[in-house]
């Protein structure tokens, strides 16, 4: 006899026939917890908000709430509306503080806190949505599981996760994708001196995991776009080089897509890495969306890569800080892998992150590639409106990559990523082209730059932000806008009315009065060269770099000129900043090429971290 289920949950939905993938068990498991009352003997101390609640209950009874008082400031000054949204929470927040300030009534509860009714004491009472938060920050209690040693709310959303996303075993991390890529390269460096290959322009934890492991880097060269000038992943061929002459590698790791959203097919480089016995990393923190829906680039997953990790709070829903690490095939020690998750995870991970990683995966789960329908509809907006304005241009794959499988074959929402492999699989052979370069790029990340070169990325970044538009990131040539599955049609059209302003008034003489060094770089797009690449030109990859905790011994070193460093192993680690991306490590030797890119950087007015001369006048190297 068929029967209907009605279940209750506590947010207030009625499903019936509630499906597996519907459920976020961690996020139930949390609801229940806080509805459930209970009495906490047990951390955290704040007692599910417990320790606020009286001082909140106090202030709100005394004074009118301050939602109210927020509505009435948005209402009275109506420039909420003027796009310059930082400017007005700036506002609204002063006027908390001073309104309050303003009540003898605050001063007084403050004073019946112990203290002296001043303003520092005020901002104790922290606003009833944090409280709320609270509510839910939860720990390891009987029915919440434990991420260390999962086996029961938190592994059934790790498994839901690994279904969604196409894994064999998904891993949730609290530490964002950093900690993904700590314990991955804790786990292939087995043994002291692990040799691994890793694509040189790579983002800092890779490097703190090689220091940890106490590892040999061979650093892979990336691609260069010759259109852009951004580096990409290394070449198909790079890495094919690398693996033959370092046979012994632990595996291999490669970032994609780049910060930019640009990437290309990892097919081929999964295989010729299976075909040495070793498992391809990849570094895949921008696109925890990918393969998601068929106007996104492919998954590292689907492309074959055995260890991937993706910051779902980048360009999915997470709370910042919750990630996810995906395994498949048998390449990587998965008991290993836990321990070493376990070494760099805290012991109380956030069971509100984790719980936001699980809602994030029920959203994918549920809706398929509808989830982004209205993301890419913003998107869309955006560039048909960018077109009409011809100052600025978008960045954009000279040869695009078929990404999917042709129209009518799409994967519907809801299938699973597996089986949208097969399909892409079925495809592959014939759309790779020789040399995998840039042919992939991420709809929701606008990369844009002024064709006219006045403005460099720097500048154009400060003239949006004070239209009220805040990029993601910004270069001596580009801004990056980063959207996403949020972004709406009205986000376009503000950003769309920000660079409509910033062509038609004021751009050109603000720029031309400005002295920053790294204005200068866009200018010239001959000598254009970009503090994201540190590639060495002329090599394929670099000899084995040994990565220590050991500081370096000030008497080993001696500071020579750095016009006479070419040769010599460094002793510290050369950083252009921004972004942070170091060009050269310590105990690397320094090649011409290295030493006459440093030296332009320098001579361009680029800031260096990492270096005792700041003005890399001179480097400290290693005196043998
Ligand atoms: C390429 C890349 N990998 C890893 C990370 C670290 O990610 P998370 O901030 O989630 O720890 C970042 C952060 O920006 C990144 O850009």
């Amino acid at each position: 006899m068929h029967r209907t289920h009605i279940i209750y949950v506590q947010d207030g939905y009625f499903m019936d026939h509630k499906t597996k993938s519907s459920r976020a068990p961690l996020y139930e498991a949390l609801l229940a917890y806080r509805d459930s009352k209970q009495r906490s003997f047990h951390v955290p101390g704040h007692k599910n908000g417990q320790a606020y609640r009286y001082l909140v209950e106090e202030a709100e009874s005394e004074k009118p709430p301050v939602k109210d008082i927020v509505e009435e400031e948005h209402q009275h000054n109506g420039e909420i509306q003027n796009g310059a949204g930082g400017i007005v929470n700036q506002r609204v927040e002063q006027f908390r503080f001073s309104s309050i300030d303003e009540h003898g009534a605050d001063m007084e509860s403050g004073k019946r806190f112990g203290g002296e009714g001043n303003q520092s004491e005020i901002e104790l009472v922290p606003v009833r949505s944090f409280l709320e938060m609270m509510e839910m920050d939860v720990t390891e209690i009987t029915g919440t599981d434990d991420l260390h040693h999962p086996e029961g709310v938190i592994q059934e959303a790790q498994e839901l996760a690994a279904d969604c996303f196409g894994a064999e075993e998904s891993f949730f991390l609290v530490g964002g994708s950093t900690a993904g890529n700590l314990s991955l390269l804790l786990t292939v460096c087995d043994e002291p001196s692990s040799i691994v290959l890793v694509q040189r322009n790579i983002h800092k934890s890779v490097i703190h995991g090689l220091m940890l492991a106490g590892a040999r880097a061979v650093f892979l060269e990336p691609w260069v776009d010759p259109a852009s000038g951004l580096a990409v992943m290394p070449s198909v061929e790079t890495v094919q080089a690398a693996v033959q002459s370092y046979p012994e590698a632990k595996g291999v790791l490669v970032t994609l897509p780049n910060y930019y959203g640009m990437g290309a097919d990892l097919t081929p480089i999964a295989k010729l890495c299976h075909d040495a016995g070793m498992p391809l990393l990849v570094d895949e923190a921008h696109g925890a969306h990918y393969g998601q829906h068929p106007e996104l680039p492919v998954s590292a997953l689907s492309c074959g890569a055995d260890g991937v990790v993706q910051s779902t709070h980048k360009m999915l829903t997470a709370f910042t800080m919750g990630a996810m690490l995906h395994i498949q095939g048998p390449r990587l020690n998965r008991s290993l892998l836990r321990q070493r998750l376990a070494m760099v995870q805290s012991s109380s991970p956030s069971y509100p992150v984790m719980a936001s990683l699980d809602l994030a995966r029920r959203l994918l789960h549920v809706q398929g590639a509808n989830t982004f329908t209205a993301g890419l509809a913003a998107v869309d907006a955006f560039k048909r409106g960018l077109a009409e304005l011809p100052r600025f241009q978008l960045l954009q794959p000279a040869q695009p990559l078929q990404q999917e499988p042709p129209a009518g074959t799409a994967k519907p929402a809801g299938m699973s990523v597996s089986a949208a492999q097969q399909t892409r699989e079925g495809l592959t052979a014939a759309a790779i082209p020789s040399v995998a370069g840039y042919t992939a790029q991420d709809p929701f990340k606008a990369v844009i730059y002024d064709g006219t070169g006045v403005l460099s990325g720097y500048g154009l970044q400060q003239q949006l932000e004070a239209c009220g538009c805040v990029p993601e990131m910004s270069d001596e040539r580009y801004v990056v806008l980063l959207f996403s599955l949020g972004s709406t049609v009205l986000d376009a059209q503000h950003l769309l009315q920000a660079l409509h302003h910033i062509s038609s008034t004021n751009g050109h003489e603000q720029i031309h009065s400005s002295t920053e060094p790294s204005q200068q770089l866009a200018k010239g797009s001959a000598h254009y060269i970009s503090t994201w690449n540190n590639l060495q030109e002329n090599t394929r990859f670099s000899e084995p770099i040994s990565f220590t905790l050991q500081p370096i011994v000030e008497t080993d070193t001696i500071n020579v000129p750095i016009e006479e460093s070419a040769g010599c192993r460094s002793a510290e680690m050369v950083v252009p900043y921004p972004p942070g991306i170091p060009l050269v490590y310590p105990g690397e030797r320094l090649s011409p090429s290295m030493v006459a890119r440093i030296i332009l950087l320098r001579d361009e007015g680029a800031k260096f971290h990492g270096v005792s001369d700041a003005s890399l006048q001179s480097l400290k190297v290693m005196k043998d």
